[in-house]
């Protein structure tokens, strides 16, 4: 697709659960979308970023029961929350909702009414793993046991973190409640289905569509070989969520409602921006695009489940789903049962916003490989890159305008041919960034920033300015300086939007795409003021002592 026409994009995020903090393993991918947003922002597109709670499910109503409130009362707290979480990493969301909403409830009866009265939707009598103990069926989270495929311990009872193989409960080898750690029961149960197998040509031809990256698309195809089967889309009580009419004691299963969440968070938003169709971003001839950004560990939900249920209301399907992998430290995936937990908001009381996303950036790809956050390694890229590359090369160049030149820019460029260079970059940088590149994107705008250094380094004003013979020289070498500065930020303000904006208020200038081929001349600058502040070692401790 070009980026010169105007396009019309939705991005979701996956659906946070909303019985625990957000950490740095989900800003992982809210920084991901952020970045690709803004930058498709800058471009002049119509972009609309959602996400939303995920509110339902047994872990929620568990969660609640501890700290001895209602369920509503937990994800209201928790939303709150959540989105000061996201504030204070600059996503730029539009809306986040709660699937806990009325227009999600609305969406989920009209949506299983359809499915149901195509005869989709079948009944069948099940045995599943009862917790004896505390009267309850198990959710596939609550069991734990050795997985059957590679017999790696401690898997839960849906996938393996492992091998990634995914499997019923039952087939897990020595299977025990999470809750008692008592071995469950078979007990039976009568459960909803929703017919798969019925969409699986469709599916076939979508995955296919090239709307997945390759090792998506052999993910999905794995599960294919295995054929697929009927998903079960109804839960016993106890439960929070929404009942099932004409079913007592029955409730849609989270992962029924949880992607409608994502119709029903923009639906929410066109209540709020009346200017809004809701119809043209939603319906089979929409020509507006839709993106899901999502974690390896829920490919399945997306590339199986959610397309089939689209086709099946005749809802538009989407153009891309976007896999990253987990973030892990020392190896080990972040999340609280692996023991390795940074919320957002311990991060953010040790390390500003910008940090976390660049280094983010610095390692992210279109790909599927797992991210490893090493703090040392963090600190000493952000000092190296940021602090002693990039804004050094402001403050070096700054310090000679407003000494001897009134804050004056020069009004012409000494070296028109290297500027016309950094502008002939950014093709590159801008093909990185829409292929969500970014890795490479921080790379080339290092590579910049290098040459930029090296080109003061080769003029050495701090030499001409001894003789004071040709302080017009000075003026238009710095000039320069600035406006490759100037240039490198607007590649970076995606990543950096923070630093973006006080480089504009130092600049007096806005940081648009457009500008890069027009230089600053002749224009007055505000004084140099620290743009970015060294991170230091100490802050890890600080961090490791707030996570402990
Ligand atoms: N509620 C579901 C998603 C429903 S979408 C219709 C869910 N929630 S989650 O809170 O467990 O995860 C939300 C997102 O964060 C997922 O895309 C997941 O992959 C991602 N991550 C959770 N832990 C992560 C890491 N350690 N690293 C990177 N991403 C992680 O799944
Ligand atoms: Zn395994």
């Amino acid at each position: 697709m070009s980026s010169s026409s105007h396009r019309k994009i939705l991005v979701t995020c996956a659906l946070p659960y909303a019985n625990g903090s957000i950490h740095i393993g989900h800003m992982l991918e809210h920084i991901q979308a952020d970045i690709w947003v803004r930058y498709l922002r800058m471009r002049g597109h119509e972009v609309w970023f959602i996400s939303s709670d995920d509110a339902h499910g047994t872990a929620i109503m568990l969660k609640s029961e501890d700290l001895g409130i209602s369920s509503n009362q937990l994800i209201k707290n928790v939303q709150k929350e959540h989105k000061i979480d996201f504030l204070n990493f600059r996503i730029s969301h539009d809306n986040y909702h709660s699937t806990h909403s009325l227009e999600n409830l609305f969406l989920l009866r009209k949506m299983f009414r359809s499915l149901d009265q195509k005869g989709l939707i079948k009944e069948k009598t099940i045995f599943q793993f009862y917790d004896n103990t505390k009267k309850i069926f198990l959710p596939d989270r609550f069991i734990k046991g050795i997985c059957p495929i590679c017999k790696s311990e401690n898997q839960y009872g849906d996938n393996c973190e492992i091998c990634s193989a995914t499997y019923e409960p039952i087939d897990l080898i020595n299977p025990t409640s999470v809750l008692s750690g008592s071995k469950p029961i078979l007990k039976n149960t009568k459960h909803l289905y929703f017919n798969l197998p019925f969409f699986s040509k469709f599916l076939k031809k979508w995955i296919h569509s090239g709307i997945l990256e390759d090792s998506v698309i052999k993910k999905t195809e794995e599960w294919f070989k295995k054929g697929l089967k009927s998903w079960g889309i109804s839960r016993d009580a106890p439960y929070f969520g929404f009942k099932i009419p004409q079913y007592p004691e029955k409730y849609f299963y989270v992962w029924l409602d949880a992607p409608i969440g994502y119709i029903s968070g923009f639906k929410n938003l066109c209540c709020k921006n009346k200017e809004l169709n809701f119809d043209e971003f939603w319906n089979l001839q929409s020509n507006c695009e839709l993106y899901h950004f999502i974690g390896k560990d829920i490919i399945y939900f997306h590339t199986l489940f959610w397309p089939a249920i689209l086709e099946a209301c005749s809802f538009r399907k989407p153009n891309g789903i976007f896999v990253h992998g987990h973030l892990t430290m020392n190896g080990l995936k972040l999340s609280k049962s692996r023991g390795a937990l940074i919320t957002a908001s311990d991060w953010i009381k040790c390390f500003n916003s910008d940090s976390l996303r660049y280094y983010y950036a610095s390692k992210l790809s279109s790909k599927i490989h797992d991210i490893e956050i090493d703090l040392k390694e963090f600190i000493c890229k952000i000092n190296s890159d940021i602090v002693n590359k990039l804004v050094n090369l402001a403050s070096r160049n700054a310090g000679f305008i407003h000494k001897y030149f009134n804050g004056y820019l020069s009004d012409k460029l000494d070296d028109s041919k290297l500027y016309q260079y950094f502008i002939n970059s950014s093709s590159d940088v801008e093909k990185f960034l829409e292929k969500r590149e970014f890795s490479c994107a921080v790379k080339e705008s290092m590579r910049l920033v290098n040459v930029a250094n090296q080109y003061i380094n080769e003029k050495k004003p701090w030499k001409i300015i001894i003789t004071r013979k040709s302080l017009d020289t000075i003026q238009k070498i710095c000039t320069m300086g600035i406006n490759l500065f100037r240039i490198i930020m607007i590649f970076l303000k995606p990543i950096l939007p923070d630093l973006a904006i006080k480089t504009e208020s130092f600049l007096i200038s806005r940081l648009t795409w457009e500008s890069i081929k027009e230089p600053l001349l002749s224009h007055k600058i505000n004084q140099f003021i620290p743009l970015y502040e060294r991170l230091r070692f100490e802050s890890i401790d600080k961090l490791i002592n707030l996570v402990k």
